[in-house]
């Protein structure tokens, strides 16, 4: 079993879900092999509610990382669900196209950023 996703799996167990009852947990890996963990924290004001990948990534930014190596995603279900579009657009902030996001459905499946978004807006566009 991949330790990563054995930690996102673990994350899950934190999932603050009353309203959708849907519990996810992410494990991002810094470049320097630390992981941060995240999961789904919902508001009673429904778009307050902060994702499982948004939740690692922030705490791993917090901490001065601006540098990952894989993202691992899983929910009570594990129904192999794969971050949102807005965790996807949060990633390729500091994750370049070939970034591996592992899933957790009955087999485990690996994608790159790229797969799941392509064409995306980074900073280049701006500066033109
Ligand atoms: N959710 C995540 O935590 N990550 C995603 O990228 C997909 C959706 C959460 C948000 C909400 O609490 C629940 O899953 C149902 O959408
Ligand atoms: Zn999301």
């Amino acid at each position: 079993m991949d330790d990563l996703l054995e930690a996102a799996r673990a994350a899950v167990d934190s999932a603050y879900t009353p309203y959708s009852e849907y519990r996810v947990g992410a494990a991002i890996e810094t470049a320097d092999g630390t992981v941060y963990t995240g999961c789904n924290i919902e508001n009673a004001n429904y778009s307050n509610s902060l994702h499982a990948e948004e939740v690692a990534i922030g705490a791993a930014v917090r901490d001065g990382h601006r540098s990952f190596s894989r993202l691992a995603v899983s929910s009570a279900a594990r129904d192999g669900v794969t971050p949102c579009g807005m965790c996807r657009q949060t990633l390729a902030e500091f994750c370049d196209d070939d970034f591996p996001v592992v899933t957790d459905g009955e087999e485990r499946t690996e994608y790159t950023l790229g797969e799941l978004l392509p064409a995306t807006i980074t900073s280049d566009h701006l500066d033109r």
